[in-house]
């Protein structure tokens, strides 16, 4: 079948799928404290996530990315994972993973190892028990390191995602950098995007350009550019006195979208060509017309066709553009 190549001529081979827009913490710059989350009712089954993905598969998406909210408290999460590793045993799929703020990892660590899962990304901005129940809300920061050991204990190999936020973790660089040296996790620093109204909290305020943030490693460090690719947006450094790698996921200082090979896909069948653009396609109506997958497939090419260029965030000139009012939960990342 013929792979998804979008107006831009990005072949698109990744697809992140948003399984709840729930979540079990309540991070300040994700989401506000009281959410309205979708009625249960109108979520995707199980059954019908799978098939949707595996139509995406046969259109030559290779990597597969679940995310949220938090994915692993999705009711029966582990029969999906199970289910899509059939692609990972037929070759088609080169990756199956998540992102996952570490709570239940070690319920489910073992069983995601066992599914094929290899290396999983896990958000921790900050290893103070104070500062994390204060971003997380609802976290409790030993929770969330026992989780990572449990996914180490099971082979998972784990990526520390951190949000960069000025006066918050700025004075943690260091400290997260050693720890995650010390427990051989990579490290990749992102930048805080104008996701979702939060009310009180100015994104400008919470904003620590990754230039600043990579020149205070600089202090420190020596740092070798890296041609590695993991597939997502992050570029990466070796630290040469350490050998660990450290990435940058840099929307606002160093726009990527160029590059972009991926969608996103949400729990209630709505694909966002684009994070940062508010244009979406339905699938859950194709998708529930007819037991055949033509219409379905139409409706992709359909929607990969309007691909936009890219975001347009953008805090250069003191104020912010681009905001997006959907929550990050909704897209998951
Ligand atoms: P790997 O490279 O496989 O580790 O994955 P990844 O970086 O694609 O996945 P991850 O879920 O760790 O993504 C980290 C964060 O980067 C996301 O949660 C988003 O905040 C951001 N990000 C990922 N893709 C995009 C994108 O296309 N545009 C923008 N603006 N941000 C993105
Ligand atoms: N800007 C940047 N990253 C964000 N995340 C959540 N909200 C934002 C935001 N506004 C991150 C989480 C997690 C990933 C899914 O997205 O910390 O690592
Ligand atoms: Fe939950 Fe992740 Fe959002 Fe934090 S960033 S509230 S862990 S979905």
């Amino acid at each position: 079948m013929q792979t998804l190549i979008d107006p831009f001529a990005r072949a698109i081979s990744y697809l992140r799928v948003s399984v709840t827009d729930r979540c079990d913490f309540r991070c300040a710059y994700c989401m506000t404290e009281h959410m309205t989350f979708l009625p249960k009712a109108e979520l995707l089954t199980l059954e019908e996530l799978d098939r949707l993905c595996t139509a995406f598969v046969h259109m030559g998406v290779e990597k597969l990315r679940i995310t949220g909210g938090e994915p692993l408290v999705r009711k029966g999460i582990m029969t999906f994972f199970e289910a899509m590793s059939r692609h990972l045993a037929s070759g088609a799929l080169k990756e199956l993973t998540l992102t996952t703020n570490g709570s239940q990892l070690r319920k489910y660590a073992a069983d995601l190892a066992a599914c094929g899962v290899k290396r999983i990304n896990v958000s921790l901005d900050t290893l103070d028990d104070a500062k994390f129940a204060e971003i997380t809300r609802w976290g409790r920061l030993s929770q969330v390191l026992d989780g990572i050991a449990a996914a180490k204990e099971a082979g998972l190999a784990v990526k520390i995602n951190a949000v960069a936020l000025k006066g918050f973790n700025e004075d943690e660089l260091f400290r997260l950098t050693d720890w995650c040296a010390a427990e051989n996790h990579d490290l990749t620093f992102i930048e805080v995007m104008p996701m979702g109204d939060m009310g009180e909290v100015g994104r400008l305020d919470q904003y620590w350009p990754l230039k600043d943030l990579r020149a205070q490693l600089a202090s420190r460090f020596t740092l070798i550019d890296l041609p590695d690719r993991t597939g997502g947006p992050a570029r990466y450094v070796r630290l040469a006195e350490t050998g660990q790698r450290v990435g940058f996921i840099t929307p606002l200082t160093h726009n990527f979208c160029e590059s972009c090979n991926r969608v996103r896909l949400t729990c209630t069948g709505e694909l966002y060509m684009c994070l940062g653009q508010e244009d979406m396609a339905d699938l859950r109506a194709p998708l529930r017309a007819s037991a055949d997958d033509a219409q379905l497939e139409q409706a992709i090419r359909a929607a990969i066709a309007r691909k936009p260029k890219g975001h347009d965030f953008d805090y250069s000139r003191q104020a912010v553009k681009g905001q997006m009012t959907r929550h990050m939960s909704h897209t998951g990342g």
